[in-house]
């Protein structure tokens, strides 16, 4: 059977600073700019989730894009929308919370969900012109 990506489109607005704790207040500020703000600020984050996979040939399907609208709702939405990510979100309470490792953390949260036949994909957009794409 061909092998195809489906893709489904999701979105959360979320908190953030770009701050590494090692460095001096100077030193951050030369690094990360107006994003090492110390009282944070948002971005809306467009998230997207490709799987690619055999189609199957009783469905039609490659994978039930409602399915995949469910885990995307449970792992990412729900812990992330309208979120300080620094210091609401436990995997950011030791990371960096650049657009790169989201995507990171949001690809290890969905590829224990997802059986390892499909290949996933997350590409993540910080701002319409900056983004980032990862698959593992
Ligand atoms: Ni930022």
């Amino acid at each position: 059977m061909p092998r195809i990506t489906i893709h489904r489109k999701a979105h959360f607005n979320a908190a953030h600073r770009l701050f590494n704790p090692k460095w001096s207040d100077e030193k951050n500020v030369e690094v990360f700019g107006k994003c090492s703000n110390p009282h944070y600020h948002g971005h809306n984050y467009e998230l997207i989730v490709s799987l690619t996979g055999e189609i199957d040939p009783e469905t039609g399907y490659v994978y039930d894009l409602g399915k995949l609208k469910d885990l995307i709702k449970i792992h990412v939405e729900d812990s992330f929308d309208h979120k300080n990510l620094n210091i609401e979100v436990e995997e950011f309470k030791n990371l960096n919370p650049s657009v790169e490792n989201i995507a990171v953390v949001i690809y290890d949260k969905l590829r224990v969900k997802i059986e390892k036949k499909y290949d996933l994909e997350i590409t993540l957009y910080e701002t319409p012109r900056n983004y980032v794409t990862y698959s593992g």
